[in-house]
């Protein structure tokens, strides 16, 4: 957060409303009101829900989405409306992973499904994990651009491994994680950097 200073304690935790209609993942008029409504009731802080970093990566085909910049106007407009009313705004970059509940076919690092009610998803390969750490790195850039005091919140399918047990795929996934996390030229190491020089 740095030199982020909320007006008080009060912080809207994020929460998927899955209400864009159009499946475009672009900010409706539903959205303004939603959180704007919670600025007028005083949060100090909004974090928007859980927004896609990939078509792929929503959870219902109804997800907000931060992957394209044609979803930045949107944002843009809903930051404005929430600092008139003097709360602060943040974002939730999100990969569903296994919880993907969209049409066709879903990816998550093992091919374990998430409940008995999930489908199963495909195992991603070593690419498909890279392209996944590059949406997150674009969606972010996209996210500073929606407005300087948006912050985000990293989630990703590693997170859905709780209760699960690991899989080879996921063991494969970790690794990757910390190989790259350790590697000052890799992507998370350049995000990271990003937000440290830009945010
Ligand atoms: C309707 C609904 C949608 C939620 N969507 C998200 C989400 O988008 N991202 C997330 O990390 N958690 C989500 N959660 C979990 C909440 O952010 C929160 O962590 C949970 O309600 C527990 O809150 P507590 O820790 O204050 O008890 C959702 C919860 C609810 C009730």
């Amino acid at each position: 957060m740095k030199d982020l200073s909320l007006k008080n304690r009060i912080v809207m935790a994020p929460m998927c409303m899955y209400s864009c209609p159009e499946q475009d993942g672009k900010i409706t008029n539903w959205n303004l009101t939603h959180y704007t409504t919670r600025a007028v009731g005083q949060v100090g802080l909004v974090i928007v829900e859980a927004s896609a970093v990939s078509p792929e990566g929503r959870i219902s085909m109804e997800d907000l989405g931060i992957w394209d910049d044609e979803q930045i106007a949107g944002l843009t407009k809903l930051t404005k409306l929430v600092h008139e009313h003097g709360a602060k705004i943040s974002i939730q970059l999100a990969h569903a992973g296994r919880k993907s509940r969209i049409d066709g076919s879903i990816k998550a690092p093992s091919v374990i499904p998430f409940s008995y009610k999930s489908k199963t998803p495909q195992e991603m390969t070593i690419q498909q994990i890279e392209d996944t750490v590059a949406s997150f790195k674009k969606s972010a850039y996209w996210a500073f651009f929606a407005a300087k005091q948006l912050g985000v919140n990293l989630e990703g399918p590693i997170q859905y491994r709780r209760g699960m047990g690991l899989t080879f795929g996921l063991l494969k996934y970790i690794r990757f994680f910390l190989k790259k996390s350790k590697q000052p030229q890799s992507s998370i190491y350049r995000t990271e950097a990003f937000y440290n020089l830009k945010y």
